[in-house]
């Protein structure tokens, strides 16, 4: 009988899990499943293979679809799951409908919730991945927090629950994978430096045609060699709206890239330009100075730490240019900060901590 069951399904938990599933064995089996929320190779087994972890023990197979028919296939397959299984507690990820669907179907079991990556907020409360946080944080056992900031809120807004300050798991990937990033010219052929790394993703911003056509106005009139690494859901809709033939020198688009290949470019870049939560941390980790699409970031540390620029997707063509200047010029000054606001590296180990102490409670 597994003692725990890990429950994940996007690319970014895919990355989190290899940590977590390492940290956890020592307290018993852990029963990995993956839901299958992304399931194409490049937005998931690539990420297995690169970093070296065993295929999920189940893969559930829930696919795309609308928020409710995804949180719905994941809920019904995790309760089943769950229930032939009956583990000691469910760690979910992260803010994702597998996030959301996983933990619903612990909790109708009574089976005790550990949220990893608890308590971040957004105000817009009817974004997806805010409702799926709220909804979780609200039934978990355990809230596994990455900063002081959220262990802080975590603490007035659910007073009578556990709440332990572990850091962020993703800050022990990127300190483990270090040592393998090959130079970025290996990445993407003939590139040269002083690059910008993009990605887009989000819902909010690539499923609204202008706010997509004015991003990549905004990129193409940086005047600078852009790597744009483009998700499947933003590749749909750049045809959708028919920019992709009009992007041109010096945007490159390539395919979405596997983690190793994404950090180096990070790494490598003088400027980043996303909408992703993983890359804005991993620009701060990294020492590369980050633009983020976006009226608000879960991420406030980064901001604060000046390695973060938020500009508001109804305006990047506009402001885009002038926040990247900002944030070339903090590249430039080698101006770096103090990378800990997310714990040392040593997340997954604590935990595991924490989940011990909750089981043996
Ligand atoms: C999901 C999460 C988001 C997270 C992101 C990480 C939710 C609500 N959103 O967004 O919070 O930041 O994962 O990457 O859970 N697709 C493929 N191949 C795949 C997977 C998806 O082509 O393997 C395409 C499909 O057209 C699909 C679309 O991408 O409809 C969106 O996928 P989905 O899993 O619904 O959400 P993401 O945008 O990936």
């Amino acid at each position: 009988m597994p003692t725990l069951a890990l429950c994940y399904g996007t690319r970014p938990q895919i990355i989190k899990a290899s940590v977590l599933r390492r940290s956890l064995a020592p307290l018993g089996p852990v029963l990995a499943v993956d839901t299958g929320q992304h399931y194409d190779y490049e937005l998931n087994a690539v990420f297995y293979e690169q970093l070296g972890v065993e295929p999920p023990d189940l893969f559930l197979e829930v696919g795309s679809g609308s928020h409710a028919a995804q949180t719905a296939a994941v809920l019904e397959r995790a309760e089943a799951v769950l229930d032939r299984a009956r583990p000691a507690a469910v760690l979910v990820i992260g803010d994702t409908n597998s996030t959301l669907g996983a933990a619903l179907a612990a909790a109708k079991l009574r089976i005790p919730v550990v949220h990893v990556e608890a308590g971040l907020r957004a105000t817009d409360h009817l974004m997806a991945e805010e409702l799926n946080r709220r909804v979780v944080d609200a039934i978990a056992a355990l809230l596994c927090t990455p900063s002081a900031t959220v262990t802080a809120r975590m603490a007035r807004e659910h007073p009578g629950q556990r709440v332990v300050e572990t850091g962020d798991v993703a800050y022990d990937v990127l300190l483990g994978q270090l040592g393998r990033l090959a130079p970025p010219d290996t990445v993407v052929p003939g590139l040269g430096p002083g690059y910008i790394f993009a990605t887009l993703h989000r819902a909010e911003l690539v499923d609204h045609p202008e706010r997509l056509a004015g991003a990549v106005a905004g990129l193409q009139a940086l005047g600078r060699e852009v790597v744009f690494a483009v998700h499947p859901r933003t590749r749909n809709a750049l045809e959708r709206c028919g920019i992709t033939n009009r992007v041109a020198w010096p945007v490159r688009l390539v395919p979405a890239v596997g983690y190793l290949q994404s950090l180096a470019l990070a790494r490598g870049a003088a400027v980043l330009v996303t909408d992703s939560g993983g890359l804005q941390r991993e620009g701060y980790w990294l020492g590369t100075p980050c633009v983020t699409l976006r009226a608000e970031t879960e991420w406030e540390e980064t901001v604060s730490a000046g390695a973060n620029l938020l500009v508001s997707p109804d305006d990047a063509a506009r402001s885009l240019p002038a926040a990247f200047e900002t944030q070339l010029a903090r590249w430039n000054g080698s101006a770096r900060w103090d990378p800990t606001a997310y714990g040392t590296g040593h997340a997954a180990a604590r935990v595991a901590d924490a989940v011990r102490a909750l089981l043996s409670s």
